[in-house]
């Protein structure tokens, strides 16, 4: 089934699931402050990236959009803004867009001025609950946090059975976003409910261990297996 969805996000991970969706026959639109702005860009973001306008030529039929129509536009979103900035982009969208909508949410609430990311927040709180509180009427999922940009569009880039998350306050929308999930590759029994949106604050503070193994194996193709006992 084809499902109107708006990525929210420009980087490098927006772009690889904006195509991957779009891949699958699913109706998407990339979100992004000022769409002139952002395709007049001359140079990267990031030294990940290639500037947008470069990256769009390649991808013709991609269409860029304010935030608010993305908004509008989606009946899934998924977060892939920098956390930091997350809420402020939801606001932009504005609370009466987003009711009832899906809020797929992948992005980590990072500080990254240090010589290495920090989670700005923890144990307490995290970014899914905020977006949760800000936005009490959309149906928000954490998941995808967890796994490179790369490994969230094609799990099989690491080998083996490996496991996938979603914690979320509404069964409906994580049966939904699990389903998306299968599209992408990720096979319905590895995928885990961990529970309410709370659980959140696991998975984004599993950042932190992410960026350690990465460095220490030389690799972003990685993730964990959840192993566990016959019941
Ligand atoms: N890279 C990975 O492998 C990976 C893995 C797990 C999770 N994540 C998370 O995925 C998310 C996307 O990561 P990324 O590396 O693709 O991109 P990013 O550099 O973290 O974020 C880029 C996006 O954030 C938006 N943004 C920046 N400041 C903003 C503001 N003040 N208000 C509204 N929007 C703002 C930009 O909007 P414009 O388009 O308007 O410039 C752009 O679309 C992040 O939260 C990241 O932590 C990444």
């Amino acid at each position: 089934m084809t499902v109107k969805i708006a990525v929210m996000g420009t980087g490098m991970v927006g772009r690889a699931i904006a195509v991957r969706l779009a891949q699958l026959g699913h109706d998407v639109v990339i979100g992004t402050r000022d769409p002139q702005q952002t395709l007049a860009r001359t140079s990267p973001e990031d030294s990940r990236t290639e500037c947008y306008a470069e990256w769009q030529r390649g991808q013709p039929s991609m269409r860029l959009v304010s935030l608010p129509e993305a908004g509008a536009h989606g009946e899934l979103v998924v977060n892939a803004t920098l956390g930091a900035s997350s809420l402020e982009a939801f606001q932009s969208v504005g609370s009466t867009k987003l009711a009832g909508k899906i809020i797929l949410d992948l992005a980590l609430p990072l500080d990254r001025s240090g010589t290495s990311p920090r989670l700005l927040f923890a144990l307490t709180d995290s970014l899914g609950e905020q977006i949760q509180r800000s936005f009490p009427e959309a149906r928000v999922v954490k998941t995808l946090c967890t796994v490179s940009a790369k490994v969230m569009i094609e799990p099989g880039r690491v080998p083996g059975r490996h496991s996938m998350f979603v914690a979320g306050d509404d069964k409906g929308a994580k049966q939904a976003v699990t389903q998306l999930l299968t599209e992408l590759g990720w096979p319905a029994q590895e995928v885990i409910d961990v529970g309410g949106i709370e659980a959140a604050r696991g998975l984004e503070m599993y950042a932190p261990l992410l960026f350690a193994l990465a460095g220490a194996l030389g690799t972003w193709d990685l993730n964990i297996a959840v192993v566990r006992a016959a019941a």
